[in-house]
């Protein structure tokens, strides 16, 4: 497995791939991987002859007060796993590297319906940092493919519009939420949690699997619903709940009733630990 950290190299080896005509597939992450990262790999995996794995902790898409310093860095284990997972190449530039005029920098802004709501809301700027780094990793590998996860759903969403409105010659792939054995969404920022919150945690999903099952069953007032959420996570221990919200999947506007595709997304806090997750919901 490569382990490369410059623009330079990179270039050059994805070159040589292409020129041998294989395909290209990029799972970019901020390390401290664990098996939902891993499973980003496998899909890679699947569409690709080679996968390089991006680890950059991007300072464009943090606030000013969240954990941009504290943010779990552990390179040594993640080229482990990477290996196994054999890998093609590691991408892990320094910050000097990657922003090489500062942070005063070119962003790519999506549109702000999709950016400035949900997670947008409670973390203004965020949306640009990403789908400036994202940007700026497609030109570096040029991938045919890169492979994001549903987790980070409203995410996707706004790189899928960044794709399609500045008609980027890649693929973008949604892979599946990987959870604990209780439920609760693998995430890096689960480490923070302490065993009493850890306990509380997995009942985020509990409870929006028993909204989708409400829709499913017909449950029309999605208003209601929603709220019920809201009561039953603070009832079971979270400190606060961002939203719980019933959107159309690819707009993330408020839906009314399920004849359209849509997703329940949430955003609840354990301390200061903030955990997301979602629930995709089948048209009826
Ligand atoms: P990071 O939080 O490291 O996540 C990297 C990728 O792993 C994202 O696409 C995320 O949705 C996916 N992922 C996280 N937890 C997952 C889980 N439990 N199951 C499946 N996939 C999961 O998201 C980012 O980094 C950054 O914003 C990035 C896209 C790299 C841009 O900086």
């Amino acid at each position: 497995m490569l382990q490369l950290d410059k623009v330079s190299s990179l270039r050059e080896t994805v070159m040589e791939w292409k020129r041998a005509g294989q395909r290209v597939a990029l799972v970019p992450t901020m390390g401290n991987l664990h098996a939902g990262h891993l499973s980003l790999v496998d899909k890679a995996r699947q569409k690709a002859d080679r996968v390089v794995v991006s680890v950059f902790v991007n300072p464009l898409q943090f606030g000013p007060n969240e954990d941009f310093d504290r943010y779990p860095r552990t390179y040594e284990q993640d080229c482990a796993y990477l290996r196994e997972k054999r890998v093609d190449a590691v991408f892990a530039p320094s910050v000097e590297e990657m922003y090489p005029n500062g942070q005063e920098q070119t962003l790519v802004v999506a549109p702000s319906h999709l950016t400035t709501i949900l997670e947008g809301a409670t973390r203004p700027g965020h949306f640009d940092g990403v789908t400036t780094v994202v940007n700026k990793l497609f030109n570096m590998v040029q991938p045919d493919v890169a492979v994001f996860g549903q987790k980070d759903f409203q995410q996707v969403a706004v790189l899928k519009r960044m794709v399609e409105d500045l008609s980027m010659p890649v693929e973008l792939i949604r892979a599946e939420i990987m959870r604990d054995a209780d439920g609760l969404a693998l995430s890096s920022r689960n480490q923070y949690l302490d065993e009493a919150q850890r306990r509380i945690a997995p009942k985020l999903f509990v409870v929006l699997q028993s909204v989708r099952m409400a829709i499913e069953s017909e449950n029309d007032d999605f208003r209601a619903l929603e709220a019920t959420a809201t009561q039953q996570l603070l009832a079971e221990g979270f400190d606060a709940v961002d939203y719980v919200n019933i959107r159309q999947t690819d707009s993330l506007e408020p839906v009314d009733s399920a004849g359209e595709n849509c997703v329940i997304v949430a955003a609840a806090r354990l301390g200061k630990t903030r955990l997301l997750d979602n629930v995709l919901v089948a048209p009826h």
